[in-house]
């Protein structure tokens, strides 16, 4: 089979690696890629929003799959548009994509299918908004309401913090359109975890759940990130909280979508708060999660080309997943300054000792190979990923991978699992 995986991060990094060791796959193409997707596939320039380009590449290169990685083409209806020329996809359309790409449509469907989530008012105008926060109780959130790549969320501990948010996202029009309208909601105080699981509208086969790393700095300090690193599988999600989390939000999500006219195939990943003991749904995703995935693909044991194929054809009830024993870490490198502005071309040491151990992956964010040399080309760099027997020696070993990488200015949080060892 030939594969087309779409996008360019840590990732899809992940996601052809777990492709290309899948005996039923003789070539893997990714666009954009990056220098490290390079060696296990071939890169295609070209941009992820390109819906009409990527479309006629993968028809005029017989594509038997595409994969999607971020969320963009999937709201703009890359996958739409690979159906309509009866190419095969692993990617929500257009219209279930939008459990991502608007959140008040995603917080609709949870209110109708009584899928446990803060309380909520939506805004259409500033003022609106502006008086309704003089009269409100603190903390709360004000969200965008479209995409705006991890930052339109600002939890807001106080009135002043508050309106200057509606003033960021509605007047400033800091995230474009997607700030046309907000949700304002209840802060929720609990603990974090991803959930995601593969679906083709009807059958839901969750993987092993994972917690993320958002702020910049230890101890959860400092602006949020793309994700900072991750953990597999979550500590605080026992077998009882998992039934909770399949019975009371995936499963009545994927029904109610069926129900809405927009069944939804892929990857579904619900960021979850969970508050006493119940799930409440801060967000859904409408893909893989990054750095999540670089966690949890390390534990998969199953093909997964046969599983994202039974989702596209609707026949994921035959499917069942298999996952190693143990645990893995993901800690990501990120450039001086991220997550605001940072250099580039920096050069990267210990690259080539790290390649090809079997515990410890090296997944590319942002490099470039020019010269001989490794060199920082995006502000999350790389992702070191350590797998073991248990959470406490797979977090070891991923740190034993971070302290061979260098490069000036590079940062990292020393602190990615600590939390499920307390
Ligand atoms: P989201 O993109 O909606 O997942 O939000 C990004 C981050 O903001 C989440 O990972 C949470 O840390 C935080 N967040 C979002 N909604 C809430 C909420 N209702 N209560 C508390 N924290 C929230
Ligand atoms: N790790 C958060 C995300 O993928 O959106």
């Amino acid at each position: 089979m030939k594969i087309l995986v779409i996008g360019g991060g840590g990732r899809e990094h992940a996601l052809v690696w777990k492709i290309n060791q899948s005996p039923l796959v003789s070539k893997i193409y990714c666009l954009p890629g990056n220098a490290g997707i390079a060696q296990l596939a071939e890169c295609i320039s070209g941009e992820v929003t390109d819906i009409d380009y990527i479309a006629n590449w993968a028809q005029e290169h017989k594509i038997d799959l595409t994969v999607i990685g971020p969320e963009i083409p999937l709201t703009l209806g890359l996958a739409d548009e690979l159906q309509r020329r009866g190419l095969a996809v692993f990617g929500p359309d257009k219209a279930a994509a939008q459990i991502e790409g608007s959140k008040i449509f995603c917080k609709k469907l949870l209110a109708k299918y009584n899928i446990p989530t803060a309380d909520y008012r939506i805004f259409s105008k500033a003022d609106d908004a502006l008086s309704y926060i003089d009269g409100a109780k603190f903390p709360l959130v004000v969200k965008a309401d479209g995409l705006a790549a991890g930052k339109g969320v600002i939890v807001c501990r106080d009135i002043g913090q508050a309106k200057a948010a509606v003033e960021l996202i509605m007047r400033n029009k800091a995230f474009g359109s997607a700030g046309d309208q907000i949700i304002i909601e209840d802060c929720l105080i609990g603990e974090e975890a991803s959930f995601l699981a593969f679906t083709d509208g009807k059958t839901v086969l969750p993987m092993i759940s994972a917690q993320d790393h958002k702020a910049v700095y230890d101890n959860d300090q400092g602006p949020n990130t793309g994700g900072m690193g991750a953990y597999a599988q979550a500590v605080l999600v026992d077998k009882a909280l998992k039934e909770k989390i399949i019975n009371q939000v995936m499963v009545p999500a994927i029904e109610g979508l069926a129900k809405e006219g927009c069944p939804y195939k892929g990857v579904l990943y619900a960021g979850i708060m969970i508050v006493d003991g119940v799930p409440y749904v801060l967000e859904f995703n409408a893909r893989f999660g990054d750095p999540e995935t670089q966690a949890i693909l390390p534990l998969l044991n199953s093909d997964i080309i046969p599983i994202m194929q039974a989702a596209a054809d609707n026949r994921l009830d035959e499917v069942s997943l298999n996952w190693k024993q143990g645990s893995a870490g993901c800690v990501v490198m990120a450039s001086g300054g991220y997550p605001g502005k940072y250099e580039k071309n920096q050069i990267i040491q210990g690259v080539a000792e790290l390649s090809g151990q079997e515990d410890i992956l090296l997944f590319h964010a942002g490099t470039v190979y020019k010269n001989g040399n490794w060199l920082t080309h995006g502000g999350r760099v790389l992702g070191v990923v350590g797998c073991d027997k248990n959470i406490s020696s797979a977090i070891k070993k991923t740190y034993s991978g971070v302290e061979r990488i260098k490069f000036d200015k590079m940062h990292y949080r020393t602190d990615i699992g600590k939390k499920s060892q307390s």
